[in-house]
């Protein structure tokens, strides 16, 4: 089956790289290990294949990477037809931890859904999905990630659910286009689930180059085998256009001084020298509030090298459409840029987008296709944020599939 490329709103295309669907069973010949209860996730990792129509062949990409010149490793691409068997040969991680935030919200939220297959769109290391897996018989789940150290763990760690899981490499906007080619027919989608953002082994992981406080090569791509990097945004974009990507994508006050201290100091090689970079370019008296200096300047950086805010509509109309009745769709959000994406997703399949005046009957022929399930959605609680600060920010919106179509009002 051949699959079209997903459409892209951006006029800049040279980045894009594979959002590759994969062909035939996805998980197999996994490894025994140990689970782990909520709220820890401590992943061992194990040999497994990975198939894709798109990606590029990452075989042994973590060994590679490690002794490869940093010139080498961003140009170097590969681009394959042909099944990969590329995360075989990597090596077990012990260390891939991260905390599903608000998990039990998550957990009970899905326990009404009907039987069939939640989409992780951002599986990670398989927190929330090993969760649910483990709560709920009735449910199965495809994860998606588009970080193959994300998906080792993963896979590991879906193992004892044996084919109530499978799990596949790719960036989420193309999740219309997987969920056809994986699931079996007649089965339904009852759940999708959006943990965004990145992982606390991307942030926490120097060579992956998201850290302010660690000092590496500027990196920041979630799928290693995407093209831009970074390094490209803070060295190749004009002064104008980097202030922008930090105002839209950061609310940083100090976008314009800092894109031109940015500029001035150019070539910026590391994480290390773009947060001093950026902390000397804030007043002094700013620099005291609101965390770490540099933090939504990486934030911003971190979003325009993996379009995250571009492909967040489209994985989530997708998720929507695919929903049976009465299924489910959950999103944690963790900034004011994403949770406005996801409240205008959300209330546009609320309204079926209704043009007529409050008040009065529906005249325009707007169907809504969900209900919202909690308006204004939920943030974690403070015995949360104190076990796990990085989950201070999130914000959890839901919503499920209407029965049958109805008229807005
Ligand atoms: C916050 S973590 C998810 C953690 C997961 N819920 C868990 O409990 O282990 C987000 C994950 O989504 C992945 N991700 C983010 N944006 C993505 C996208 N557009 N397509 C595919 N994966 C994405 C990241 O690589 C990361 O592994």
């Amino acid at each position: 089956m051949t699959l079209p490329p997903p459409t892209h709103s951006r006029k800049d295309r040279t980045t894009r790289r594979s959002t590759s669907p994969v062909e035939g069973p996805l998980i197999r010949s996994l490894s025994d290990h140990t689970m782990e209860g909520p709220y820890s996730a401590r992943f061992p990792s194990s040999p497994v294949g990975e198939t894709s129509r798109r990606a590029p062949v990452i075989r042994g990409a973590a060994d590679e990477r490690a002794h490869r010149p940093r010139r080498l490793r961003r140009t170097r691409r590969t681009r394959s037809t042909e099944r990969v068997a590329c995360l075989m040969d990597r090596p077990p991680d012990p260390d891939f931890a991260h905390r599903p935030v608000m998990a039990d919200e998550i957990v009970e939220l899905f326990a009404p859904v009907p039987a069939g297959w939640v989409v992780d769109a951002t599986l990670g290391g398989a927190g929330h999905a090993s969760l649910l897996l483990e709560a709920h018989s009735h449910l199965k789940v495809l994860g998606l990630d588009q970080d193959p150290d994300a998906l080792v763990a993963a896979r590991s760690r879906l193992e004892p659910f044996g084919d109530r899981a499978r799990s596949v490499r790719t960036r989420f906007d193309a999740l219309a286009e997987v969920v056809a080619q994986e699931l079996p027919p007649g089965e339904p989608v009852v759940g999708a689930l959006f943990d965004l953002g990145v992982s606390s082994p991307q942030l926490d992981r120097a060579e992956r180059g998201f850290s302010y406080r660690l000092d590496a090569p500027l990196d920041m791509r979630m799928d290693p085998a995407a093209t831009r990097t970074a390094a490209d945004v803070v060295n190749g974009y004009d002064e104008a256009d980097l202030a922008r990507v930090l105002r839209d994508h950061g609310d940083e006050r100090f976008a314009a001084r800092i894109a031109k201290a940015v500029v001035a100091a150019r070539p910026v090689a590391t994480t290390g020298e773009l947060a001093e970079i950026v902390r000397l370019a804030i007043p002094a008296a700013a620099r005291r509030r609101g965390g770490h200096p540099a933090k939504r300047t990486f934030q911003a950086i971190r979003i325009e090298v993996n379009e995250e805010l571009d492909v967040l509509p489209v994985a989530l109309e997708a998720a929507i459409d695919a929903l049976a009745p009465g299924g489910r769709v959950a999103v944690l959000s963790y900034h004011s840029g994403e949770d406005r994406i996801v409240k205008r997703v959300l209330r546009q399949a609320e309204t079926g987008g209704c043009t007529c005046p409050p008040g009065l009957p529906c005249a325009c022929g707007a169907v809504a296709t969900v209900r919202p399930l909690r308006r204004g959605g939920r943030t974690p609680s403070p015995a949360e944020v104190a076990a796990n600060p990085r989950a201070a920010s999130a914000r959890l919106r839901a919503a499920q599939k209407l029965p049958t179509v109805e008229a807005t009002r």
